[in-house]
């Protein structure tokens, strides 16, 4: 029976381009999900949009002597394009500058106002006496009251993740054109949300049974969050840029950027469902409790989707929580942490300039950092498309086609009943087929559900040189039959399998099949070329790349 499935992603800054490590954190995780639950057919709604305001936005614009609208606005186009080319099938991708958006906050805040989640109570603040002026928490530096770690940002730990909030900073200080200035601390009134009045319902949400299979990291992280006892939380700030607050008293105050950019994953699906011609086709993704819903994102992001929203949506009520967060841990670059700041990234739009999605999207889940941080390499970039993508799937694909077309009058062969070995092939495509299946149907293992499809491509591979069909032709052509066309079944679950992570790939397989339409109709099925289609002239899937593309690349990054 179908399933709905609603996919929140995290909602990337609009401060600057996207590089690997957002990609390979969430927006392919995310896009793998959300294209196998299609092919399975469920009824997918996929969101995410860009984080426009808070400091990392405002910061940017500065530097760039733009508005942070402007800004947003920039980067954004960018992020569109970056899906458009990269294949990452967002329903919606919007901004948290809408209407509907503010709209929305605005009406989440007034349940939890009204249900007595929001209160009035003095913060102490940040404030720059030598710039005259209150400062957002990331402008804060200092030293993390946790881990001792001397560079916590006033509103994260980069060390130990935990949030903070920039007054139990040690030695505080404001970082400007390469000066330390102080930091002063006033008293100023604020709206805070009552996160204490959840811990018990937290409690129990997270004890219940299916909690158990949540990725080890983003439970224990959560239940060590909640252990250490849930405080309430100032959730305005003194700025211009951002959502402003709908109670009377705030009209100067805006609402702090993570407590409106959450709710940007249920603003975003009331967006698309207008946008759909149904203004309450959102509803079932959000009310009908049998709708499950994940949300991807990068290590950093785990408190604010297993506390901080379900919170929310507990106070606002009638909204489904997650059943999944299955955050990543992160992605090294040739053995480093990745830094914007120091440069060391790959940038995608820079990446899709020169190269194609496939490999990369092939290397990235391959390589994803599931359980633990990962690496990327260009020397390992080209290592797995040559060995992997080319060597075993690619020429599998090329070879069966090839002899099919040349001694088949150019078309998928009429074959007898297959012979034990096409059986024992078949049989492997259908198991490497449900295992993936279960890799990614629920707490998605996306290392886990590739692997099945590489083996069985790796599988096929050897049942042809067993069974040398390029010598069959010639001494039995009803044998040559019989192997090809095993080997065109386990091609045609190749095609759905690698579908999820390989879109591009699988729509040129699905025409060099002889399909028609988009490979995605044929659903989670085995469906091979039907005796007698004609093949057309097949071409690489994959091209090899050679060594020194891993050099080039990697002089570039200055390495
Ligand atoms: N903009 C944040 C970041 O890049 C992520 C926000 S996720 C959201 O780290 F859910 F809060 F929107
Ligand atoms: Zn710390």
């Amino acid at each position: 029976m179908a399933e709905r499935i609603l996919i929140g992603v995290a909602w990337p800054y609009a401060n600057g381009p996207l590089h690997l490590g957002h990609i390979a954190g969430s927006y392919l995780p995310a896009d793998i999900f959300a294209r196998f639950h299609r092919l399975r057919g469920n009824e997918v709604l996929m969101v995410s949009g860009s984080d426009a305001h808070g400091t990392p936005v405002t910061l940017r614009a500065e530097e760039d002597g733009v508005t942070p609208g402007e800004a947003a606005a920039r980067y954004t186009a960018s992020f569109l394009d970056c899906w458009e080319r990269f294949g990452v099938s967002f329903d919606l991708f919007t901004t948290t500058m809408t209407d509907n958006h503010r709209d929305t906050t605005h009406e989440l805040l007034r349940l939890l106002h009204e249900g007595g989640y929001l209160y009035p109570g003095s913060m102490l603040v940040a404030y720059s006496p030598d710039f005259d002026r209150f400062l957002p928490d990331r402008y804060v530096n200092g030293e993390c009251p946790h881990c001792a770690f001397d560079r916590a940002r006033g509103d994260q730990c980069d060390n130990c993740g935990r949030i903070l909030d920039p007054i139990e900073l040690k030695e505080p200080f404001y970082q400007r054109d390469g000066v330390r200035h102080p930091v002063e601390i006033r008293d100023t009134e604020h709206l805070f949300f009552k996160l204490s009045a959840f811990e018990e319902r937290m409690r129990e949400w997270l004890s219940q049974p299916d909690k158990e299979s949540w990725r080890p990291n983003v439970r224990n992280f959560t239940l060590g969050y909640l252990r250490q006892g849930l405080k309430d939380r100032a959730v305005t700030r003194n700025l211009d840029w951002g959502v402003s607050v709908p109670i009377a008293g705030y009209e100067d105050r805006r609402v702090y950027v993570w407590f409106e950019a959450v709710m940007g994953y249920l603003s975003a699906s009331r967006e698309w469902a207008a946008r759909s011609g149904d203004p309450e086709a959102w509803r079932p993704f959000w009310q009908d409790e049998a709708t499950r819903s994940y949300y991807f994102m990068g290590k950093d992001n785990i408190p604010f989707h297993t506390i901080i929203w379900p919170a929310i949506l507990m106070g606002a009520g009638g909204l489904n929580l997650p059943t999944d967060v299955p955050a990543n841990e992160y992605l090294g670059i040739e053995g480093q942490k990745l830094s914007t700041s120091r440069n060391w990234a790959v940038w995608l739009p820079d990446y899709l300039n020169e190269l194609p999605p496939d490999p990369l999207r092939y290397h990235l889940a391959a390589a994803m950092p599931e359980t633990s941080d990962s690496d990327f390499s260009w020397a390992e970039y080209v290592r797995r498309n040559n060995d992997e993508l080319v060597a075993a799937f690619g020429n599998l694909v090329h070879r069966v086609l090839t002899i099919a077309r040349r001694n088949f009058d150019g078309r998928a062969p009429e074959a007898d009943a297959p012979d034990s070995a096409g059986r024992a092939l078949m049989a492997a495509a259908d198991a490497a087929m449900a295992a993936e299946a279960r890799s990614l149907d629920h707490a998605p293992r996306f290392r886990e559900g590739l692997g099945h499809a590489m083996g069985l491509a790796r599988e096929a591979n050897r049942y042809l040189d067993a069974q040398a069909p390029w010598r069959q032709v010639r001494e039995d052509k009803a044998a040559a039959a019989r192997t090809l066309s095993a080997a065109l079944y386990a091609i045609a679950a190749l095609r759905q399998m690698f579908c999820p992570y390989l879109p591009f790939s699988a729509q040129r397989l699905h025409e060099l099949l002889g399909g028609v339409g988009r490979v995605e109709e044929a659903g989670w099925t085995i469906a091979p070329p039907a005796p007698g289609t004609p093949l057309p002239e097949p071409t690489p899937l994959f091209a090899k790349l050679d060594d020194a593309l891993a050099d080039r690349m990697l002089a570039s990054m200055g390495a």
